[in-house]
């Protein structure tokens, strides 16, 4: 795991609170997000020698399930949660498979132009705010191959009111982009074709909408 150096930033973490980390995994199984994370993987038309990014990538559950899949494609993850990539770590190794995993902020993706084929982004999204999430969006893009391909998946919200009370710099401020089309809007915004998003409803905790879109 490298520490690339770059500005320290407020970030949320996984759960919303550090001393929850413990528990990802086990919330990523009880919402049963291997499955969104199994269609992302067919989704992005992977193939032997592509060079694939996972942003926000926590505990490296989808670039296990990528790399299970297909072993020979090169797997590179940042996340700026330390705790999270030291875990991603320990089960890439565990299941024989190599990635590079990297600290770093989605907003400032440390690699030059044209680095990757398919950068991959799950549940990271509302993790931003509106002006980062713009800024992820236009980094990928330059990261990404002309022509290469972002698979994303965040929650998709469709009643206002549901979320009640909005601290700000909170999951539940940042999750007010998330409504109806507004995430394929602002893909779509930065430069990129999307096809239809495609809705999925977790077994627990609402719907996600799983964007696939082309640098154009
Ligand atoms: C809900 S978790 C999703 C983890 C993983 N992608 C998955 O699907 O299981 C959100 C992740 O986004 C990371 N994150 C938060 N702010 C970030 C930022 N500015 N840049 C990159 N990752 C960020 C968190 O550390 C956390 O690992």
């Amino acid at each position: 795991m490298s520490e690339i150096s770059s500005q320290e930033r407020d970030y949320l973490p996984g759960l919303g609170r550090h001393f929850l980390m413990p528990l990802y995994d086990v919330v990523h199984r009880v919402f049963g997000l291997a499955r969104v994370h199994d269609e992302m993987i067919t989704l992005a038309g992977l193939r032997d020698g592509l060079r694939v990014l996972d942003v926000g990538c926590g505990t490296g559950n989808l670039l296990r399930a990528t790399g299970k899949r297909h072993r020979n494609v090169e797997l590179t993850g940042v996340d700026p949660d330390l705790k999270m990539l030291a875990r991603a770590e320990r089960k890439m190794r565990r299941a024989g498979l190599a990635a590079r995993l990297d600290r770093g902020y989605a907003q400032e993706l440390k690699f030059p132009d044209d680095s990757f084929d398919v950068v991959f982004s799950s549940l990271m999204l509302h993790h931003l705010d509106t002006p980062s999430k713009d800024e992820m969006l236009a980094e990928v893009r330059r990261v990404l191959r002309p022509d290469g391909v972002l698979v994303l998946a965040d929650a998709t919200l469709h009643d206002h009111d549901h979320h009640g009370r909005r601290k700000s710099g909170s999951m539940k401020e940042h999750l007010r982009d998330n409504y109806g089309d507004a995430v394929a809007k602002r893909i779509a915004a930065a430069g990129f074709t999307l096809e239809p998003t495609r809705m999925r409803t977790l077994r627990i905790g609402g719907e996600i909408g799983i964007e696939v879109a082309k640098v154009h």
